[in-house]
C-alpha cells in the first residue's frame, strides 16, 4: 500500500491529485490481503473507497482524495470457447482497451473494431457501456467476473444482469448505492470489483459502416470492400481528427452525455433550428447531440486560463496543464447554465466527478 500517491498518470485529465492510500491489485492474493487490511476496511465502511481503472472518465474535484484508491491491474487474455462461428475471449480488467481491440482485429474477430482507440482499461468498458461509431460494448459482452469488496465473494454477471443502457450499467448503480449505505448496511451491499470480462466475438464478417463519417472516410480512400482492419483504421483516423490525443492534452473524452428530450420539446427546437441533428429514442424521446448544443451556444474553442472547450468537438473539455480541477468544474457550470438558457435543456456530465 502506498501513501499520498500521485494519481497524475492515472487520470487522463492529468491533474496532480494525491490519494491518501493507494493499492494496486495484480493477483487474487492481493485482493485477499486488501480485504484483510484494517485501513481499507475502515475506509470501505466510511464510503471512502474508489476503484480506479484507466482514469479516462474521471474528474477529481479536489487535489487530494481523502480515502483509499484501489487500482485493479489484472493481466491476461485467453480463449474460453471456440465454436464454428464465434469465440469467447476472456480479458482481464487491467489490459489496455485499445491494445485488446487491436488484438481482436488482427485475429479477424468481429465486434470491437468500431470501438478502436478508446482510452482506458478493459475493466471500465462494461461499467459505462462504452460506445462509439454505431457500436456499444454491451452487444459483445458475454459475462463479467467480479469480486465483492464487502465479502470477498466471487460473482459472475450475465449480460442481462449487467442491465446495460446508454453509458450505464448495474456496476454504476451498485457503486452509487453502496456509497450511500453506512456501517452494517454496507456489508449487505454488493460492491463489485471487475477482474475479467468475457467477450463473444464473431468469426464472420459483420461490419457496421453506417455511423457518421465511416463511409465517407472509406470512400475518400477508394475502399469499396472494407476489411475489419479498414474499419479500425477509419475509426482511428476519425477519432484523431476530432478528439484530443491522450497524454498530450488532458481530457476525459466526452465530458457531457448527449441530451435525451421529449418529442414536444424537440419539435419546438427543431422549428427554431432546422439544422439541429437528432436520433430517435424509445418512448417517444429524441437524442440531441450535446456537442452541437454547446457548439451552437458559442463555446467551441473557448479557453480560460488552463482549461477550455476542444475546438474540434465541443463535447470535450480540456486541461492544458498546470490547472486545478476546480477550473473544469467552473467551466462545466458555465456551459450548463448557458445551454439551459439558450435551449431549455439541462445537460449532465458523462464523466464521473469524484
Ligand atoms: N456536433 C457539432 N459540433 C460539435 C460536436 C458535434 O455540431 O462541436 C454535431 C456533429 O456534427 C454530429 C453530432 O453533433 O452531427 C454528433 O457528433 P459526433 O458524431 O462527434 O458524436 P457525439 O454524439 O458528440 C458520441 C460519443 C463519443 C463517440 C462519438 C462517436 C457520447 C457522450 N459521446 O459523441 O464518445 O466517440 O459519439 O460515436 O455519447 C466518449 O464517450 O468519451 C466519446 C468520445
Amino acid at each position: 500500500m502506498e501513501k499520498d500517491f500521485s494519481l497524475r498518470k492515472l487520470n487522463t485529465f492529468s491533474f496532480d491529485v494525491k490519494a491518501k492510500y493507494f493499492q494496486e491489485l495484480k493477483t487474487p492474493d492481493d485482493v485477499r490481503l486488501l480485504l484483510e487490511n484494517d485501513i481499507f476496511r475502515q475506509c470501505f465502511d466510511e464510503d471512502r473507497v474508489l476503484i480506479l481503472s484507466g482514469g479516462s472518465n474521471v474528474l477529481f474535484r479536489n487535489d487530494f482524495y481523502d480515502g483509499f484508491v484501489v487500482y485493479p491491474n489484472f493481466k491476461g487474455v485467453e480463449t474460453i470457447e471456440d465454436t464454428g462461428n464465434q469465440k469467447i475471449i476472456r480479458c482481464f480488467s487491467g489490459e489496455v482497451w485499445k491494445d485488446f481491440v487491436d488484438l481482436t482485429v488482427a485475429e479477424k474477430l468481429y465486434g470491437l473494431e468500431n470501438l478502436s482507440d478508446i482510452p482506458g482499461k478493459v475493466g471500465a468498458a462494461p461499467v459505462q457501456n462504452i460506445g462509439a461509431y454505431g457500436a456499444e460494448v454491451k452487444d459483445v459482452i458475454y459475462q463479467v467476473h467480479t469480486v465483492d469488496l464487502a465479502s470477498g465473494e466471487i460473482r459472475v454477471f450475465t449480460n442481462e444482469e449487467c442491465k446495460f443502457s446508454y453509458r450505464s450499467s448495474v456496476f454504476k448503480e451498485l457503486k452509487v448505492k453502496s456509497r450511500k449505505l453506512k456501517g452494517r448496511e454496507a456489508n449487505t451491499t454488493f460492491c463489485p470489483l471487475i477482474f475479467a470480462v468475457d467477450f463473444v466475438l464473431k468469426k464472420k464478417d459483420e461490419l457496421k459502416l453506417d455511423y457518421g463519417n465511416i463511409r465517407n472516410n472509406l470512400i475518400s480512400k477508394n475502399i469499396t470492400n472494407p476489411t475489419i482492419q479498414d474499419i479500425a483504421d477509419s475509426v482511428k483516423e476519425i477519432r484523431k481528427e476530432k478528439l484530443p490525443e491522450v497524454g498530450v492534452v488532458g481530457s476525459a473524452g466526452s465530458f457531457f452525455q448527449n441530451a435525451i428530450i421529449s418529442m414536444d420539446k424537440y419539435l419546438k427546437l427543431k422549428a427554431l433550428y432546422p439544422e439541429m441533428p437528432s436520433y430517435p429514442e424509445k418512448d417517444n424521446m429524441v437524442k440531441v447531440p450535446t456537442g452541437w448544443l454547446i457548439d451552437k451556444a458559442g463555446w467551441k474553442g473557448y479557453r480560460e486560463n488552463h482549461v477550455g472547450v476542444w475546438d474540434k468537438q465541443a463535447l470535450v473539455l480540456v486541461h492544458y496543464g498546470s490547472g486545478k480541477p476546480l477550473e473544469i468544474i467552473e467551466l462545466m457550470k458555465k456551459i450548463q447554465h448557458s445551454v439551459k438558457e439558450k435551449f431549455g435543456i439541462e445537460i449532465s456530465p458523462e464523466v464521473n466527478i469524484i
